[in-house]
């Protein structure tokens, strides 16, 4: 069967811009308490209801930062984070009973690889345009 290994942080991953960096950093423990949980054969209902809700709540985060800061790529951005929601939304619903445990892995692995792909590609591009500092609560709020 499919092996899941956790996602470790390396400084990689830093874009810098701290609410980013903290948010990608709670993306990363969730998905490392779905592979314990994978692991050890555990329900992993709820921590997956939790990664869909809080990758959500992050991309709207992030999605407001690129408002409030007049980034260029705002739309092939967005594009990207919705049809992951629609591929995540999808894999779901083709959740398989009977090879549940391999399920599993091939949902952790996609989950991975995408967060790691678009962390170290899509999300280093609002360097330099995202302050460090930057507030998605008052970009939203505006
Ligand atoms: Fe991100
Ligand atoms: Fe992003």
């Amino acid at each position: 069967m499919e092996s899941v290994d956790k996602a470790l942080w390396t400084t990689d991953f830093d874009t810098g811009i701290a609410v980013v960096d903290s948010q990608h950093k709670r993306l990363f423990a969730l998905y490392n308490r779905l592979v314990e949980l994978i692991e050890s054969e555990q329900n992993t209902k709820a921590v997956i209801s939790d990664l869909i809700d809080y990758t959500e709540y992050h991309f709207s985060c992030e999605e407001a930062l690129m408002e409030q800061y007049n980034y260029p790529e705002t739309a092939f951005h967005m594009d990207q984070h919705t049809t992951f929601i629609g591929e995540i939304m999808e894999l779901i619903q083709k959740q398989s009973v009977e090879n549940a445990a391999a399920y599993l892995r091939a949902f952790a692995n996609f989950l991975k690889s995408w967060l790691v792909d678009h962390i170290q590609g899509t999300d280093r591009t609002l360097i330099g345009i995202v302050p460090a500092d930057a507030n998605p609560n008052n970009a939203a709020a505006q």
